[in-house]
């Protein structure tokens, strides 16, 4: 937080917490200069010369002079390795038990003095210093690691370590959680460390809320993906590598993993990127799957402060004709501002408007913030000290609560690294059904402590449960969030054990998919921003969170009407689809900009409509197959190397290509195609790819474009299920994937499939086992002389 965002914060909340913040920085301060220094007296160590090996299940044990290297792959590819005896579990990552290790991948000598394990998908050869290599079955190196460095504290604690590898030259990388920076993360260092920047955030703020030593890197010889199991704060250092470098030679690109503490251990997964993100997701937990309300439009505003103010909203959707699915209140609707209460004065029936509106097809969602106000008589706050021994509330090494300022004032941090906490705060949103509630929106989770400089965070040495391991903060900061939404999730899950619960975090870490999604945060109003914004939403799809977006139109200040416009076009193709704002910003209503964006803003509105049984489709396959609905362009041509530079367009799902415009002024702009026939869908233009093309982009609308072949389920006119069909090139087959809503509860869905072909001039759709039949109707699209 610079000085700026100081002055600006303590206007939000006033100067008797601004004081408090200075406060709790001091008090921040003291408390961590207890904790270890991490330059004390160290004692560095390596593993030095191989000495002897010993064969185990999916692999063996490799021991080194001062060190061993634990290997085994797991049934389903998965290849796991770890120092110092570091066993898969426990893992805040995986959700139960590890899987399978793999019988037939053995561990054997290699020629070179090492060992090898040769499996399906992959061989980890390791040398006789400990460097570990994982090549492909065609004996390409996609990673090699080398040996780890640690350094332990003299007198004991824990052991910092960094790790260093080498990828191919021409890798690039993406990942590690939610980066503004990206989708392709360049050279530079990007930490681990769940952070809230401060009012708002652009392409240079790192790191932010969620982060996660998740790393997806595609190359050449393929794409895989690397999971340091670690929840410490760390760094990761990337270099991008270069071709024909310094005398002709390739200068391989690096990565460089540094923590503080905490296990050195990893998960490579590797294949195409569509089996890499099954295989993590297989290891990490299957997307939760949203209600399919989620999946239509939804308005917030920090700043709905009342029930007429809420009602004026809803009309204004309903008296203009735009679909309306979800609208959020945050915290100005709590009594002072405090979590699981209402302000009785401004929403006096707070349930009665929650049905009203819901008759009226909109559902309510309520912002939940972990910090809990620290005052007897606060209901939340009474029970939270009654549980377990010493009560649901993070505590310091001295077992008093640790406080820390928040939007109530002085507050406490339940720990939910405590499954009895959990259970416990699960039960609290009961509360939040009781008042109408259909969802929940999981903020200020990094945790945040105002605080006037440093960390604005729990002091490192507050103490944790961490499921009974016990630890402090270091540990279980970046966990917060995650398990914070494991508590809400399963505590709905309880509650309403017939509907799947919709939940979303600002903050998190890898395996949060199994809970929820998450959205931008604080995104900053431009468009550097709103560049940021696809960047979040393409990095936590590649590290298995595929439900996210952002606030669009931009969290602060006013965008100019084009921004507005072209942010919610964007916005109409991302799973999350949500406008919202900060308190003191400009409204982001799609009639507040005059009538031309109004008309444009409806368009898109009814095209997400329009496009509503794919986004369920997509939802439903992001579950079964850890797929992000919006992939990069590399997605299925990671080899095309041109493809792996596009960070300005995306796939949605299989079929379609979205290029938003992400600049002021253009009515047109370049398009790059991977290979195949594409339709640009508004004008029914074919292009030819792979290549680059411009496309026209007035504001009516932004470019999107079908996949020759592509059959896509959409609403049709009466409201019913219809497949749009786009025709295959001569000689080509195409298809597609439709799997029905089957309502928000537990029902199975079904998948099914079609081809698309072309005979004596016709478009042929078939279903596949069903002698072909088709059950809804087809609207063919793209034939020559049709628009
Ligand atoms: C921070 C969140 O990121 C933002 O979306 C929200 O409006 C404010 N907190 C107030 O709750």
């Amino acid at each position: 937080m610079d000085g700026r965002d100081l002055v600006r914060s303590v206007k939000m909340v006033g100067s008797v917490q601004g004081l408090r913040m200075v406060r709790a920085a001091w008090r921040r301060q003291r408390a961590d200069a207890r904790i270890p220094a991490p330059r004390g007296a160290e004692r560095a160590r390596v593993p030095g010369l191989l000495v002897s090996a010993e064969p185990g299940p999916g692999g063996g044990v490799v021991k080194f002079a001062r060190s061993e290297l634990l290997i085994r792959v797991s049934v389903g590819g998965a290849v796991f390795w770890s120092w110092d005896g570091a066993e898969p579990l426990p893992s805040y990552a995986l959700p139960g038990a590890a899987p399978e290790p793999d019988p037939r991948a053995v561990l054997e000598p290699d020629k070179n003095g090492g060992w090898q394990v040769v499996s399906e998908r992959l061989t980890v050869v390791v040398s006789r210093h400990g460097a570990v290599e994982l090549r492909t079955p065609g004996g390409v190196v996609l990673r090699r690691e080398l040996p780890p460095r640690w350094w332990e504290p003299v007198g004991g604690g824990a052991a910092r370590w960094v790790q260093r590898s080498e990828v191919p030259a021409d890798a690039r990388f993406f990942g590690l959680g939610g980066r503004a920076g990206g989708p392709r993360l360049r050279g530079g260092t990007y930490r681990l460390w769940n952070t809230d920047p401060g009012g708002r955030f652009g392409p240079g703020d790192d790191p932010l809320y969620l982060t996660m030593p998740v790393q997806v890197v595609v190359s050449d010889a393929g794409t895989h993906l690397a999971f340091h199991d670690n929840t410490w704060a760390g760094r990761v250092t990337l270099r991008e590598g270069e071709e024909g470098a310094g005398s002709g030679h390739d200068r391989p690109g690096t990565c460089e993993v540094r923590m503080e503490g905490g296990p050195l251990r990893c998960w490579v997964v590797a294949g195409t990127p569509a089996r890499v993100l099954q295989g993590w997701t297989a290891l990490s937990g299957a997307p939760a799957l949203p209600p399919s309300w989620a999946l239509g439009p939804q308005h917030a505003r920090w700043g709905f402060g009342s029930e007429a103010e809420v009602r004026r909203i809803v009309a204004g959707y309903r008296e203009r004709g735009l679909p309306l699915s979800v609208l959020h209140l945050d915290i100005d609707h709590f009594d002072a501002h405090r979590v699981f209460t209402v302000d009785r004065e401004r929403f006096p029936d707070l349930p009665g408007l929650a049905k009203e509106l819901r008759e009226d097809g909109v559902r309510l969602v309520s912002i939940v913030d972990p910090a809990v106000k620290a005052s007897a008589g606060n209901a939340v706050f009474d029970s939270g000290r009654e549980v377990g021994d010493a009560g649901a509330f993070v505590r310091d090494p001295r077992g008093r609560p640790v406080l820390g300022e928040v939007w109530p004032g002085e507050c406490v941090y339940p720990d939910f690294t405590d499954p009895l906490v959990r259970e416990w705060w699960g039960a609290l949103y009961e509360e939040r059904l009781s008042q109408g509630f259909s969802g929940v929106w999981h903020d200020m989770n990094e945790p945040v402590a105002f605080s006037a400089f440093g960390d604005p965070s729990l002091p490192r040495s507050a103490r944790h449960a961490l499921e009974g391991r016990g630890g402090d903060h270091r540990e279980a900061h970046n966990v917060y969030g995650l398990a914070m939404a494991r508590a809400g999730y399963e505590g709905l899950l309880r509650l309403r054990p017939q509907e799947r619960p919709f939940l979303f975090s600002r903050s998190g870490w890898a395996g949060m998919q199994r809970y929820g999604g998450t959205w931008s945060g604080d995104v900053a109003t431009g468009w550097p921003g709103m560049r940021a914004s696809l960047a979040l939403v393409l990095g936590l799809g590649l590290c298995g969170v595929p439900y996210s977006g952002p606030d669009v139109g931009g969290f602060d200040g006013f965008p100019s009407p084009e921004l507005y416009l072209r942010w919610f076009q964007l916005g109409a193709y991302l799973p999350l689809f949500r406008t919202h704002a900060a308190i003191d910003a400009g409204r982001r209503e799609p009639w507040e900009f005059g009538p031309e964006v109004l008309a444009h803003a409806r368009a898109a509105l009814e095209e997400r409509e329009r496009l509503r049984p794919y986004f369920v489709t997509l939802a439903q396959l992001a579950r079964l197959t850890g797929a992000p609905y919006v992939r990069p362009m590399w997605w299925g041509a990671s080899a095309d190397r041109a493809l792996r530079e596009c960070e300005d367009a995306f796939l949605l799902g299989d079929s379609l290509l979205v290029a938003p415009v992400m600049e002021h002024g253009a009515d047109r702009r370049a398009v790059r195609l991977p290979r195949g026939r594409w339709y640009d869908t508004a004008t029914g233009a074919a292009y030819e790819g792979p290549g680059q093309v411009l496309v026209d982009a007035p504001l009516s609308r932004i470019p999107v474009l079908a996949r020759a072949g592509a059959v896509i389920p959409v609403r049709g006119g009466d409201g019913g299920l219809e497949l749009e069909v786009w025709a295959p090139a001569a000689g080509r087959s195409g298809g597609g994937l439709v799997v029905r809503d089957a309502g928000d509860g537990w029902a199975r869905a079904e998948v099914e499939r079609y081809t698309s072909r072309v005979a004596d001039g016709r478009v042929v759709v078939e279903r596949e086992g069903e002698e072909g039949r088709v059950a809804y109707p087809v609207r063919v699209r793209g034939l020559p002389g049709q628009r």
